[in-house]
């Protein structure tokens, strides 16, 4: 398929854009359950696929496994072309402070694949990098589980970059690539890019995944000061921030409108592919899948990065 690109220095191809997967099964954050239903997922993930996008994201924590097992479902059912590319599975594993051994992570690993219903995942990453296990013990743990054959390839999530420097050497030292790092990245907000970790990423061939690359809405548009979003987002967000992020939005329908009427949400999408990373929106029903998805295909003027990263500097401030 076209338009397909390395995770890392892997032989795994995948889209220039994945879908993330929090909210099935999230009710929480994500109010599951009353904004979205299995049946929406389901669509959400037929419209993902019929847009080219072959990149999943999961996490054992994600609705207490709930995601992990709908995946495993559409999966399993999942009509797709002969011609389409390899679907790619990444998940997550959550060292909680009584996850002391080394064995605790194929363990974990070996319960998702059993709700993913696979009998290897594509991408198995560190969820954070919390203590008190130091970071070497868990990135030979990955190592593990890659000569198990229960995981293609490996990750990070989280890691700043000397964590993600610390994974890098001791995977390197057991033969196998840090394929990526999976951190927060969008306009709102662009820590990687002053703390050098979009620079190591691309200098030693990892792939910076972006996560909640909308804002976990926000730069969608469709949230002001008077309409907040639902749920316990609706506390994380405050009212005076909502009213300085609107210039912002302002310049993405500006720039949409020049690009034949793109959306906030989709032009938002495609600065952080021109940035060089791979996004995954998290999507609760098709409407938004196919939405984000049409991220793809075209590209921003180097002149609207920069008026951009200008405008984002401003909402920040
Ligand atoms: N590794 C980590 O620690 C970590 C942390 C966070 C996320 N992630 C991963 O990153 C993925 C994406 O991040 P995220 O889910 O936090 O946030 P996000 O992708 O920035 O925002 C997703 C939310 O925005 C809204 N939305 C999405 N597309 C839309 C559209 N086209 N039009 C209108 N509204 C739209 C939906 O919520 P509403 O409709 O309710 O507004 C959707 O649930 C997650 O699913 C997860 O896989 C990883």
């Amino acid at each position: 398929m076209e338009g397909l690109i390395p995770l890392g220095k892997t032989d795994i191809r995948i889209s220039r854009m994945g879908l993330g997967t929090w909210q099935w099964g999230d009710r929480l954050m994500w109010s599951y359950g009353k904004t979205h239903t299995d049946r929406d997922l389901r669509e959400a993930f037929q419209a993902t696929l019929d847009a080219g996008i072959n990149f999943f994201d999961t996490a054992e924590v994600y609705g207490k496994g709930r995601s992990e097992r709908l995946l495993g479902e559409y999966l399993r059912e999942a009509c797709q072309p002969p011609s389409a590319a390899p679907l790619v599975v990444a998940s997550k594993f959550m060292p909680y402070p009584w996850r002391l051994r080394k064995g605790a992570l194929c363990s974990a690993l070996r319960a998702s694949l059993t709700r993913l219903n696979m009998v290897r995942v594509d991408l198995y990453q560190i969820h954070w990098p919390f203590p008190p296990v130091p970071i070497a013990t868990w990135a030979n743990a990955l190592a593990d589980a890659v000569e198990a054959g229960w995981a293609r390839a490996v990750g990070v999530s989280n890691f700043n970059p000397a964590q993600m420097s610390r994974a890098y050497e001791v995977l390197a030292k057991r033969g196998v690539p840090l394929a990526s790092n999976q951190v927060e990245y969008q306009l709102l907000n662009r820590r990687v890019e002053h703390n050098g970790l979009l620079d190591l990423c691309h200098q030693l061939g990892v792939t910076l995944i972006a996560y909640s690359p909308l804002g976990k809405g926000l730069l969608t548009g469709k949230y002001t000061p008077e309409i907040r979003p639902p749920g316990a987002r609706g506390f994380t967000v405050s009212k005076a921030r909502l009213g300085r992020i609107q210039p912002l939005i302002q310049r993405l329908r500006e720039i949409g409108v020049a690009h034949g009427g793109k959306s906030p949400a989709q032009v938002a999408l495609n600065w952080l592919i021109a940035k060089g990373t791979v996004p995954i929106p998290g999507a609760k029903n098709a409407r938004q899948a196919q939405e984000n998805a049409a991220a793809l295909g075209w590209s921003l003027a180097a002149c609207e990065i920069a008026r951009l990263d200008e405008e984002s500097q401003k909402a920040s401030e």
